[in-house]
């Protein structure tokens, strides 16, 4: 429903700088820490996942999965330019994802609002933390949005926005309900934010604008609204976000996390459904994609979120699927990891 290619990836950028600051906040709220091994579903545009593979060190890693490969192509590239060796992205639509018990920290940002059964996904990720490890989510509660004063625009955007989103199957307000799929899930005691920002400038400001750029033709094709009225919608909302005496909130932003206890047994593999990445395949310690080395040291670094990994020799193999890049890539982490 979002338009996917070049758009499609500068606009979940927008996003993830716009909701950078709280994404952090939760992480050290929830204890993301250097060495963990860590998974971003509907990672997107990926900046999030390079964030959390800056926190990870070079001695944890993470996978970023998403089913726009337009988007991770993207995502690849801007793990290259920041000497990320510890990241790889791949292709899949998260409902046939699984990982039982293997990883310390399990999050997705802006997914579960888009799908079907959300609490079918949660099951899947919580089942895939290790004893010890965290499951964070974060979405949004979209029937939180307002702004001020009212503009025709926006609540053009507002209705439109939440009926895209419903017709495709998704759910505008599951944000609300996360803690309650997180007990019916039987993932105990979960921790709870609630965080709505509210803009006069900047890019959250912009994000109303720039998500309807993105649904126009989903509006149109699916019988909506006719294009005069969206563009006309555009218009007026462009005019409103530009004025900085009105004002836009985000919606209501629900940041959700639970620690599964270290005496917790996790799901186990069934036969004949584990993935090659389950085994500690040994590798030379190369990283996928990226074309760089894993760095050695495990010490964290001063600033994780700006200091740039070493980069040094190319790929020992020719990878020739995005996935393969994936398993090879989990597979020299497991390796490394095991005891010895
Ligand atoms: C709103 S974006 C959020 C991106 C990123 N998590 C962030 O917060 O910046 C939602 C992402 O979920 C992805 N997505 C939606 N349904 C999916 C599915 N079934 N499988 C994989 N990815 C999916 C979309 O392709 C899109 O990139």
């Amino acid at each position: 429903m979002i338009r996917g290619g070049r758009a499609g990836y500068d606009r979940p950028r927008v996003l993830a700088a716009a909701r950078r600051a709280s994404t952090l906040e939760l992480f050290q709220l929830a204890g993301l820490r250097p060495g963990m091994r860590c998974v971003d579903l509907g990672c997107g545009s990926g900046d999030v996942t390079l964030d959390i593979a800056a926190l990870a060190g070079p001695g944890g890693w993470v996978a970023g999965i998403d089913m726009d490969q337009a988007k991770l192509e993207f995502a690849r590239q801007a793990a290259r330019e920041r000497g990320l060796a510890n990241v790889a992205f791949e292709a899949a639509d998260v409902s046939q994802w699984t990982g039982p018990g293997e990883y310390d920290f399990v999050y997705c940002r802006f997914l579960l609002q888009h799908l079907a059964s959300p609490a079918g996904l949660l099951r899947q990720m919580w089942d895939a933390v290790r004893p010890g490890g965290v499951l964070a989510v974060e979405d949004a509660d979209l029937e939180g949005l307002f702004c001020d004063p009212d503009n025709a625009g926006f609540s053009f955007y507002r209705r439109m926005y939440l009926e895209v989103l419903a017709r495709n199957g998704g759910d505008p307000t599951c944000a609300r309900r996360l803690a309650r799929y997180f007990r019916e899930t039987g993932i105990p005691a979960p921790a709870m934010r609630l965080l709505q920002g509210v803009n006069a400038g900047g890019d959250a400001k912009a994000m109303p604008l720039l998500t309807l750029y993105a649904i126009a033709d989903a509006i149109v094709s699916s019988g909506l609204a006719a294009a005069a009225e969206v563009t006309a919608a555009i218009e007026n909302l462009r005019a409103f976000t530009t004025d900085p005496d009105t004002l836009i909130s985000d919606p209501r932003i629900f940041q959700v996390w639970a620690r599964r206890g270290t005496g917790d047994a996790t799901a186990v593999p069934q036969e004949g459904t584990s993935r090659p990445h389950h085994q500690a395949v040994v590798q030379p310690p190369v990283a996928c994609g990226t074309g760089t080395a894993i760095a050695e040291s495990s010490a964290p670094e001063e600033d994780p979120l700006t200091t740039e990994a070493p980069t040094g020799r190319p790929p020992a193999q020719p990878l020739t699927s995005a996935s393969a890049q994936t398993r090879l890539f989990c597979s020299q982490r497991l390796a490394r990891a095991a005891p010895q």
